[in-house]
Order: C-alpha cells, then sequence, then structure tokens
C-alpha cells in the first residue's frame, strides 16, 4: 500500500516539475484512504492558513491557502488557489502567487478585496479588479506587499513599488483589509495587522491600497500566548434583530491552552480606525485542537452570516501527521455560516454552523428517528463510498430547572480494526460535552492528546439543545447548541471509519430525540479523471 502511495506522490511531483512555469494547477490524487472528500485539502504538498477568501460578483467563492507545493512541510510559501460554486466541489486552480526565489523568501498570510471603484488605480476599465494583500517574509524582515489581479483573481502581478507597510520588523505580518463605509457616506480602506511578538494588532487606513496611515493599536486583551497571527475583522448579523456588529478575530500560536495553535474572538464596535471590545471575555472559536487561522469571505452582503474556512490542523503536529504518505499535508474546516448571539449568562458568542450540506447529500437518509426516547441508532456506512457522513440529533423538552438526567453518546468506528471515536454529552447541569480519538491508532505524537471538552448551560436556556457532526475519513468536526460552541478533531485510523452508534440513557421523561444520519458525496469524485483512479487536474482549460 505505501509503495503505491509513494510511487503516486513521485507521479504528481514529476508532473509538477515539469509544469514549471506554473501555468497550470497542480494535479492531485483525491483517492487515499486519509483523503478527506468533502473538505478540501491541496493536491500535493504541504498546506496550511486560508488566505485571501472572497466571493465574486459572478458567485463563485475563491480560497487562496498557504502552500508549499514541493514538500510535505512547511517553507517555500506561496498562495495556492481553488474555486467553488458551493464551498464544497472546488476546482483547484495555478498557484495564484508565488515567491521570487530568493532565498528564504515566502509569500506569507494575508486577505483580498475587490476594488469595484478602482481606488487603487489598477483597474482603469472594469470593476473586478481584485487586489491581494499579504506578508511578504524574508530572512530580514515582514512586510506588507500588494498584487493585483485584472481577470478577477486567477493571475497576480506584484505591485512595482512594494512594501506598501515597512516597519523595519521580521515580526510583523498577515494583513486583513476590508472597505469602511462611514456614515457621512465617505468611506476607505481598513487593514488590521499583527506585530505577532509584541502582541499588538495596528490598525491602518489608506484610500487607495497603497498609501497606509497608522490609526491605532489594540493590545494585550485576553488570551496572549507566544505569538498573536491572523487578525480578522468582519460584520455579521446578530441574531434575532437586523443589527449587525463586528467581529475582531485572531489566531495564537504558540500558546493555545490545549497546546499549540487556537483562535480568540472578540464581538465589538469598530468606527474605521479604533476597535473597541463589548467587554473583556476571553472567547475560544472551537474547543478542540484542529481549527486555526480562519478567515471570513469578502464580499458577503453584512446582513448574510458571514461566512468562514479555517485550517484543520495544529502547529504542533501538523508536518508529522501521516497523511504525508500519501503525499499531502493539512485540510481546511467545513466552510461554516456565523453570526452573533447574546447567549443567557454567557453574553456575546460566535455561533457557527456548517454552511449549506445538501449539494452533498447522497439520496435519502441512512437513518432517521422521530423520536429516539431512551435508545440506540446503529449505522452501517460501509456503502458511503466517501466515507463521508451527517448526523444532527435534537433534544427538546430538557428541564430547564437544573433536574435535567442523562447523556446522548456518539461512536463512530471501523467494523474491522475496532478502533473508534467517540464523543458525546451530559445533561446533569454543568458537565461536559466531550470528544475522544484516544482509540484511533494511526498516529501516534506526544502533542497529539486526545481529549477534549466544552461546557454547555442547560440551566435557564431553552430546553432545546442539538448536536450536528460531520465526519470525513480523518475529520470530525461537532455543532453544539445550534452553533454556539464548535469542535474540530482530525484523526487517522489504521482501518478506514464505518459504523455510527448514535444512542441515549437516562434522559428525563418528556424529553424528545430525533435525529437523523446521512451519507455525503464526495465533493471529489466527479473531478477524477480515468474513472476513478483518483487524479484530479483541476481547471487545466482556463489556465493553458
Ligand atoms: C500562521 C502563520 C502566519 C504566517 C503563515 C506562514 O499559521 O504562521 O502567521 O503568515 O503561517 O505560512
Amino acid at each position: 500500500m505505501l509503495g503505491t502511495l509513494v510511487v503516486a506522490l513521485s507521479i504528481a511531483l514529476v508532473s509538477y516539475g515539469q509544469s514549471s512555469t506554473d501555468d497550470e494547477p497542480i494535479p492531485g490524487d483525491y483517492s487515499g484512504a486519509l483523503r478527506p472528500q468533502i473538505h478540501y485539502s491541496p493536491p500535493v504538498g504541504f498546506m496550511n492558513d486560508p488566505n485571501g477568501m472572497f466571493l465574486d460578483a459572478d458567485g463563485t467563492y475563491h480560497l487562496y491557502y498557504q502552500y508549499n507545493p514541493t514538500e510535505i512541510v512547511a517553507g517555500n510559501q506561496h498562495w495556492g488557489h481553488a474555486t467553488s460554486q458551493d464551498l464544497y466541489h472546488w476546482t483547484n486552480q495555478k498557484i495564484a502567487i508565488a515567491p521570487s526565489g530568493a532565498e528564504g523568501e515566502g509569500i506569507f498570510s494575508g486577505s483580498a478585496v475587490i476594488d469595484v471603484n478602482n481606488t487603487s488605480g489598477f483597474f482603469p476599465n472594469q470593476t473586478d479588479g481584485v487586489v491581494a494583500i499579504y506578508t511578504l517574509n524574508t530572512n530580514t524582515a515582514q512586510t506588507q506587499d500588494i498584487a493585483y489581479s485584472v481577470d478577477g483573481g486567477y493571475t497576480f502581478t506584484k505591485y512595482e513599488n512594494n512594501p506598501v507597510i515597512d516597519v523595519n520588523s521580521t515580526q510583523f505580518r498577515d494583513p486583513k483589509v476590508l472597505w469602511y463605509s462611514a456614515e457621512d457616506g465617505t468611506g476607505w480602506w481598513s487593514m488590521v495587522v499583527a506585530h505577532a511578538q509584541d502582541f499588538v494588532l495596528t490598525f491602518y487606513t489608506s484610500p487607495n491600497l497603497r498609501e497606509w496611515t497608522f490609526a491605532s493599536n489594540f493590545s494585550h486583551v485576553g488570551l496572549l500566548g507566544l505569538q498573536w497571527e491572523c487578525p480578522n475583522l468582519v460584520t455579521m448579523p446578530v441574531e434575532g434583530t437586523d443589527e449587525t456588529m463586528y467581529l475582531l478575530f485572531l489566531s495564537i500560536n504558540p500558546g493555545a491552552p490545549l497546546g499549540g495553535s487556537i483562535s480568540q474572538y472578540y464581538p465589538g464596535y469598530f468606527n474605521g480606525t479604533h476597535f473597541t471590545p463589548v467587554d473583556g471575555v476571553t472567547r475560544l472559536s472551537d474547543f478542540a485542537k484542529d481549527n486555526y487561522a480562519g478567515q471570513f469571505f469578502y464580499g458577503i452582503p453584512e446582513d448574510q452570516p458571514a461566512v468562514s474556512i479555517a485550517w484543520a490542523s495544529n502547529w504542533q503536529y501538523t508536518e508529522a501527521v501521516p497523511t504525508g504518505a500519501e503525499g499531502w499535508r493539512s485540510s481546511m474546516s467545513l466552510p461554516r455560516l456565523n453570526t452573533l448571539k447574546n447567549v443567557t449568562r454567557v453574553g456575546w458568542d460566535l455561533v457557527s454552523k456548517p454552511y449549506d450540506l445538501s449539494p452533498l447529500f447522497d439520496g435519502e437518509p441512512l437513518a432517521q428517528n422521530e423520536n429516539l426516547g431512551n435508545g440506540q441508532v446503529v449505522v452501517d456506512y460501509s456503502n458511503v463510498t466517501s466515507g463521508a457522513v451527517y448526523f444532527q440529533a435534537n433534544l427538546t423538552g430538557i428541564p430547564t430547572d437544573g433536574s435535567s438526567t442523562g447523556t446522548l453518546n456518539f461512536t463512530f468506528y471501523s467494523s474491522v480494526s475496532g478502533e473508534n471515536i467517540t464523543g458525546g454529552f451530559f445533561l446533569d447541569g454543568d458537565t461536559p460535552f466531550w470528544i475522544d480519538r484516544g482509540s484511533i491508532r494511526g498516529f501516534d505524537n506526544f502533542w497529539f492528546t486526545d481529549k477534549f471538552l466544552t461546557n454547555n448551560l442547560l440551566l435557564g436556556g431553552t430546553g432545546n439543545w442539538s448536536l450536528e457532526a460531520v465526519v470525513d475519513r480523518t475529520l470530525l468536526e461537532v455543532f453544539l447548541a445550534d452553533g454556539e460552541r464548535s469542535g474540530t478533531v482530525s484523526f487517522f485510523p489504521e482501518e478506514r471509519l464505518d459504523g455510527l452508534v448514535v444512542g441515549t440513557n437516562g434522559l428525563n421523561e418528556g424529553i424528545e430525540v430525533s435525529l437523523v444520519v446521512r451519507g455525503l458525496e464526495s465533493a471529489w469524485a466527479d473531478e477524477e479523471v480515468g474513472g476513478g483512479n483518483g487524479t484530479v487536474l483541476g481547471n487545466v482549460t482556463t489556465s493553458a
């Protein structure tokens, strides 16, 4: 098996070597046992942060990402590129931005905007010009640079007067730019960028994306960890109102409480120059260990949920995970819909739910139960060839006076090896929801800790609780309480998982549990050439 994979990898790398002009997408084999089938992963090589995500006027989502196309560890950073209409079926595009080749140079993380009004002057005859704003990393500095695209984001030209911001630092990176509309009808570009080791986010303003003026600093709020990276700033709707609010998002690595990489966020107010958080609370966006450097798509209307994608890994072990034997490393998280909600006792909370999964639904549900009561459902999904499964359990009628009891548990397992990943929820007050990946045996690493938990407040709540879960060969994502909490967990089994048990036990009388389990179709299978040998070529026609 390993021999075949190594051969496949060398073929992929050789064929990349042949297209040395970077004029074609890199082919990839998406058939490997560890390859997620509904999540984005790169054709070959190493991927980390999502970058520059935007939705264009034709309804195409553009995802760029930190990419080393020639090795399965970080280094030699490029911006890889993929496009999608539904955020699940991706078309690999050719590399969007490449380093010059100078020793130590990398195109680091950043963002992209559509310069509809040609404020930059790069786009005299069009309204769909794209400007990418990224960090140029060299052996001696990190500067903020820009590149522009006149073909809708497929090819970029680096600005001749780069850098646009240089503060003589080696720890200054990951610019996020958005358009700020002031109340008097004027507007300007705002940037937030991290001084990683000072725990400072700096805001700049610009009329044209080329000249930037210092506006304010935001520092030492919430968790510090050891470095602040990948800030994002976005508006999103407030649930139950027609208001919107700003969310400042920030990633920490290293230094997460569970080790390595994690992200925190601050709901708050932004006036185009200064950000003010609603309070001093530290809020983490994920309760497990594999959700980092999340970004929000530029170009989503403000009154609609913000759409995000994160990197589903952790710097502590990402360069060691066994997908390297298949020639690639790292996946993105599911695309998520995000709103803000004022939750009882907790206060402002980032709500994240899976983006519409229905384009992947594979026929009728594998199981459906209107009221499970205290019972159990066992689903053999060995005939779901993608290995990707979704389930949703909704609990209603939960006592909110503190008397609720019982548990809801799930186990995804391999009928061959007995490996399993489990999770569950205790309803008796303040005990947690937990996930355990410790019985999966394909990866052993000191930092690859196996148990995660989050607390839920049922007391004084609505009497409802829900769990949505997606499993996809090597990823599990859960969304609790209508998206009030989420957890992203990578795992690497020796044998593919092919069964699911969902069970309840000891629930108070009157609690009703509805359950639906669905198989999901592979988003990559349709793109494979030659009848399922796994090779995906990407967009070879447009870029030829
Ligand atoms: C975060 C990060 C960014 C940097 C990029 C380099 O994962 O360290 O700060 O721009 O990765 O690939």
